[in-house]
């Protein structure tokens, strides 16, 4: 079908559209299904330069030349397209939103080009007979001419004008052309993983991870998939006007968990995970776990387009524009960060206080200062001195005593283990205890409990969890999931965040109303209310984010033999 906005035969434009793919493949990369069997739907110009092009002026409102798309808000001066994007509202897949009163539509290409109905309107026609849905009509399909107009003037297939909300936008007829080819093949087809009777996701486990700590985190996801493979398809037409109906009648599909296991250095693992995925792809990563760093796998799912739900995992990549993995936290970056904030809340920057940062020459070591020195230097303060630990150099009362001298410092902070207990006890005797000691819960886990009573007083911990007294009655809801799992020892919080996992998953499913696209499995977990659920106090995203909990608290423990942990701060926020 030949685009009428675009002349027909007009091919001079095509060097400057090779310009532009150039530009642009160096900073985008393009959708491997692109790739394949390009259908070019814009005379003159390769489908892919349109794909990227249009692509652009969705995500950032850049029009094809380079320059911020013009669009107008009725009654208002013109403002630039980049100032909200296509992106802003409809969302990444497309499928659009709901913020309080305003109902985005989807604007993918399936969607668009259909007649659409008010209730239900993922409802197949034959779907809508069967099941007695009433069938009042929203519009008619859009054509190529009545997209054009709407997006121009506002006016909809019906006649109707749009509300303000939606942008009026100033287009030249390429432009138009390319936005619309664009919209075309937005979520056109399922991503990879899915079938007509299953969805099937995997768990990435590093070598390295205990058989405890490995069937915490997959016994909930395991039992999660067994109860919902027993639902069956079809409850009929009543369960479906409900959400958790709706999950199981027509957006039903049997769902799979395969482990991806990886071995040998993290060098090798991209190639692992290519060869597993081409094995049998999978629409998303459910969960994983590994001690060491999340990057590989981080970048394998970048250049993949593949999400990956809520590893468990310290050490995240911390990326402000990365798109695929959702973590729970930043990790031990995000302790550091966190006593940067308390710390300059404590430290008046007049009176000029010293703090030294002590480090292990460690991946956690490593985040845990950076956490720090960025935030602090964001606050606007100072840089701190800063000592690294190379791992087999023992931390000895002289040499702590060292970073006392001449006078004691506001702060230390230890980002070490609980080898340095030994000289936190030397060193409370003396001068030292003037200063206070910063370490991390996480670095240090059950050692914690062991610090000595005597260095209590001036020690601090980062604990980036709720409070363990107020626990219980939120950890408590993740025991219907773990039945079979032996050891349910809840120090590595490790069952619980996979049941958390679960509730943003199943959630997620249900809304998802069978637009099984990836990206809009991303969208859908990013938009997601606040729910109470274990361990962390709030997990929500603002738009764009990929790290749920923003919060910490600075802990001390009490005194005597059976220690507690005492609040020092509130839930420290980014
Ligand atoms: C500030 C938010 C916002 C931005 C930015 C925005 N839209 Fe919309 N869009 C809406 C809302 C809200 C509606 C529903 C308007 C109505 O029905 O009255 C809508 C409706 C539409 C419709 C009509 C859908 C239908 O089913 O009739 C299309 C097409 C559309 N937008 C495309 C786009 C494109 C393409 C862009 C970027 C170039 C864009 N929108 C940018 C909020 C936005």
């Amino acid at each position: 079908m030949r685009c009428p906005e675009v002349e027909p035969g007009r091919r001079s434009g095509g060097l400057r559209w090779r310009f532009w793919v150039l530009a642009l493949i160096v900073s985008l990369g393009v959708a491997p299904a692109l790739r394949a069997n390009p259908p070019s739907l814009i005379a003159g110009m390769p489908a892919e330069t349109a794909f990227l092009l249009g692509q652009r002026m969705y995500r950032e409102g850049l029009a094809p030349s380079g320059e911020p798309m013009q669009s107008l808000v009725k009654g208002e001066a013109p403002i630039l397209g980049t100032v909200f994007t296509c992106l802003s509202c409809h969302l990444r897949g497309g499928l659009g939103s709901i913020d309080g009163d305003v109902k985005t539509p989807p604007i993918n290409g399936p969607k668009l080009y259909e007649l659409q109905y008010w209730h239900f309107p993922n409802l197949t026609p034959t779907e809508r007979i069967e099941l007695g849905v009433r069938s009042i009509v929203r519009r008619p399909a859009y054509t190529d001419e009545t997209l054009a107009k709407v997006l121009r003037t506002g006016i909809d297939p019906n006649g109707r004008e749009q509300i303000n909300v939606m942008p009026r936008y100033i287009l030249a007829d390429q432009e138009m052309a390319v936005l619309i080819a664009y919209l075309k093949v937005l979520s056109s087809e399922f991503s990879p993983g899915v079938t007509a009777t299953d969805l099937r996701f995997a768990a990435v486990i590093t070598d390295e991870v205990s058989p405890e700590d490995r069937a915490a985190m997959l016994a909930p996801l395991d039992n999660y998939v067994a109860y919902h493979n027993t639902l069956s398809g079809g409850f009929g037409n009543r369960m479906y006007k409900t959400s958790g109906g709706m999950a199981m009648t027509l957006g039903y599909r049997k769902l799979s968990l395969a482990r991806w296991t990886l071995k040998g250095p993290p060098a090798t693992w991209t190639r692992q995970l290519e060869a597993y995925q081409r094995k049998e792809p999978v629409f998303a990563l459910l969960g994983g776990i590994s001690y060491g760093s999340w990057q590989p796998i981080h970048a394998f799912c970048e250049a993949q387009q593949l999400p990956c739900l809520f590893p468990i995992t310290g050490l995240p990549v911390i990326s402000e524009k990365d798109w695929y993995t959702l973590y729970f936290s930043k990790g031990y970056y995000q302790e550091g960060q966190a006593t940067a904030r308390y710390l300059a809340s404590q430290l008046d920057p007049s009176g000029d206080p010293e703090v030294v940062q002590i480090a292990r020459d460690t991946p956690e070591g490593r985040a845990l200062s950076d956490g720090f020195r960025e935030t602090w230097s964001e606050l606007g303060r100072e840089p701190v001195r800063m000592v690294t630990l190379k791992k087999q150099v023992k931390i000895t009362p002289d040499f702590l005593r060292k970073t006392f001298q001449p006078k004691s410092p506001s702060a230390v902070l230890l980002w070490t283990g609980a080898d340095a207990y030994p000289a936190l006890k030397a060193i409370a005797k003396g001068e030292g205890s003037k200063s206070a000691v910063y370490m991390s819960s996480s670095y240090l886990k059950k050692e914690l409990w062991n610090l000595p009573e005597s260095a209590r007083a001036f020690t601090y911990f980062t604990y980036p969890y709720r409070h363990p007294n107020d626990e219980p009655k939120y950890a408590q809801f993740a025991n219907s999931l773990i039945v079979g799992l032996k050891n349910t020892n809840n120090d590595s919080k490790i069952y619980t965040r996979s049941y958390t996992l679960i509730q943003l998953l199943r959630q997620a499913l249900g809304d998802l109303d069978r637009n099984y696209y990836r990206d809009t499995l991303l969208d859908v977990v990013g938009g997601l209310n606040d729910l109470i659920l274990p361990d962390y106090e709030r997990l929500s995203f603002g738009p764009g984010q990929r790290y749920a909990s923003k919060g910490c608290y600075i802990m001390q423990l009490s005194t005597g033999e059976k220690p507690e942990l005492v609040k020092k701060s509130s839930w420290v926020i980014h």
